[in-house]
């Protein structure tokens, strides 16, 4: 039997956006903080390079905002960019005060000896402005706030909760625009559960597993996107994913990074024979931004016809290694791989989504009520290229604003009249969830082979078509058969790979992460690429 729930704020995401939100509003209200897996199971867990702010009294907010600007290739929107470096200092003084062990580092100042934060450096920063715990940053602060979020009564944390889609007035034939919640499969007992609420906020993540090879975990699957798309949500510039330099490259290594921290810290990078090679891409070297760094290596890989390149930091004592990079140091260990005294075999892979949903300021998205913070969103920051370390923060920035939109929207939005429930009537168990497995493997293959580093339009076409055909069979899949966290993964990636697809197919330039041999130059006049759903609450194909 299907339940109906009732919360002032349903969160939709347990990572660094979603308990950031969680914590920031006030005690008295009832928030519900959902998971598809368990609450580790996002990105946030496994960041590892740390948090980019202006924390240093030689640093400048002047110059991380121009760090980013460059970065982003001409595309970043800048009172996007202003607005969180602005608050950067403020979010880590909140996640210091939350008890993040931050790495620290001992400082002799004249007579004077003390502590101070250890900053570290990453690719496109002109100075030192990355806190971090040690190599492990992600989980320091995961576990933080899980652990101030379970002493609050009033945060109910759900796992094994997969948000299926939301619910708003539109759906349901009422008169007006507002989200009022979502139906939410509950995996143990296999239900669709709807819950209600005042404020629903999509804190979902990024949509990286749309390729083959990526650093994300599983539930990268752009769930948010495609829920707010089909809610009617706007999306831009979903054709910059960025690709991560360096991943293990190990048969048994299924996603592990190898963090850009290293390269701050004096690592470079390697052709087979012992050669560098960055130097002939671009003066930064290793320390160039993502993009240029990616494709750098990918071009080396096609020219020789090599598997891998290799990333070096052997030079360096290994006392410093071990302690700098615990993390990298053992699991590199694990496959038997001493990094304090070989090189590291790595390979680009798919990282961060640099697009999404359409979000202002405060997070807010297209249709009343409905919030989208983190990974999941398209703030205007990132532009073509992400800096290193400030998608940590924008979670937090945008976190901690959505919270305060919220507290000031309390007294005028009440609880939505009770819900109707799922409607599962209509639908059988799936005998053949072998069509499941097979779409995954093949929607991320020819997303990796036709819509990865390098891209051409003959190349975007044939991944065009494909897309279309796994949208037709999932759509028919899914009116006919009860629904599982495989399945709606699968329909919300479809529907994510294509709208990716369509936002590369409209821009005639390369510019940042987006690369195509068919418009090799970069056009005087930057613009967004924002696509607007003509057919909300429908189908799968709303465009
Ligand atoms: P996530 O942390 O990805 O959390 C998503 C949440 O949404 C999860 O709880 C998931 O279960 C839930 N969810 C998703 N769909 C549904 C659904 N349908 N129903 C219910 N729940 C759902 N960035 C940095 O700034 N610095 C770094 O050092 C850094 N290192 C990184 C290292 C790795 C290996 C990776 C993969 C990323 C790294 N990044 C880093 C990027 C950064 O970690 C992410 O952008 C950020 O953590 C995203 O946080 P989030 O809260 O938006 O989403
Ligand atoms: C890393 O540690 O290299 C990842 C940092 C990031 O994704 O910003």
């Amino acid at each position: 039997m299907s339940l109906h729930f009732q919360h002032d704020v349903l969160v939709i995401g347990s990572g660094a956006a979603g308990l950031t939100l969680a914590l920031t509003l006030p005690p008295n209200l009832r928030i519900a903080v959902l998971s598809k897996g368990d609450l580790a199971n996002g990105s946030t867990y496994w960041a590892q390079g740390g948090v980019a702010a202006v924390l240093d009294d030689t640093d400048t907010v002047d110059s991380h905002v121009t760090d980013t600007l460059d970065a982003g290739a001409g595309l970043c929107r800048e009172d996007a960019v202003r607005f969180t470096v602005e608050h950067s200092r403020e979010a880590i003084e909140w996640l210091i005060e939350q008890g993040v062990p931050f790495t620290r580092e001992e400082r002799t100042l004249g007579e004077e000896s003390g502590f101070q934060f250890h900053l570290t450096r990453e690719g496109g920063h002109s100075h030192r402005r990355i806190i971090h715990a040690a190599d492990a940053t992600g989980a320091a602060i995961f576990n933080t706030l899980l652990e101030q979020a379970r002493k609050r009564s009033n945060i109910e944390l759900l796992e094994q909760r997969v948000a299926v889609d939301l619910i708003t007035e539109r759906r349901l034939g009422l008169k007006g625009e507002r989200c009022l919640g979502a139906y939410v499969l509950d995996r143990a007992r296999g239900e669709v559960d709807t819950f209600a609420a005042r404020f629903i906020i999509l804190a979902t993540g990024g949509a990286a597993k749309v390729y083959l090879y990526t650093s994300n975990s599983d539930g990268a699957c752009g769930d948010g996107i495609a829920m707010a798309w089909r809610a009617g949500c706007r999306v831009g510039n979903l054709e910059f994913n960025q690709f991560h330099p360096t991943c293990l490259y190990h048969p048994q290594a299924k996603n592990f990074l190898i963090t850009e921290a290293l390269r701050g810290e004096g690592a470079v990078l390697k052709l087979p024979n012992g050669e560098r090679f960055m130097p002939r891409f671009d003066p930064r070297g290793e320390l160039a931004p993502r993009d240029i760094v990616a494709r750098a290596i990918d071009h080396e890989m096609k020219r020789l016809g090599i598997d891998c390149v290799y990333l070096d930091i052997s030079h360096q004592p290994a006392d410093f290694i071990r302690s700098h990079f615990p993390t990298v140091y053992e699991r590199c260990m694990s496959f038997g791989i001493d990094i304090t005294r070989q090189a590291i075999p790595v390979v680009p892979a798919a990282h961060y989504t640099c697009g999404g949903v359409v979000v202002d300021h405060q997070g807010r998205t297209d249709v009343p009520g409905l919030y989208a913070i983190g990974e999941t969103t398209f703030t205007g920051l990132h532009g073509a290229n992400r800096l290193a370390s400030n998608s940590l923060l924008e979670c937090f920035v945008y976190a901690r604003s959505a919270a305060q939109d919220i507290c000031n929207q309390l007294e005028r939005v009440d609880m939505p009249p009770y819900l109707p429930a799922w409607d599962a009537s209509q639908v059988t168990d799936s005998d053949e969830d072998v069509i499941i497995a097979h779409n995954w493997d093949e929607l991320r293959r020819f997303m990796w082979d036709y819509v990865g580093i390098v891209r051409t339009n003959k190349r975007l076409q044939r991944a065009q078509h494909r897309v279309r055909l796994l949208l037709d069979e999932i759509d028919e899949f899914y009116s006919n058969y009860r629904v599982s966290r495989d399945l709606i993964e699968l329909r919300n990636l479809a529907l994510v790979a294509e709208l990716i697809i369509r936002s590369a197919m409209q821009r005639h330039e390369s510019r940042g992460l987006h690369y195509t041999l068919d418009y090799p130059d970069q056009l005087p006049e930057a613009r967004d690429t924002i696509l607007t759903p003509t057919n909300p609450a429908q189908s799968s194909d709303a465009c």
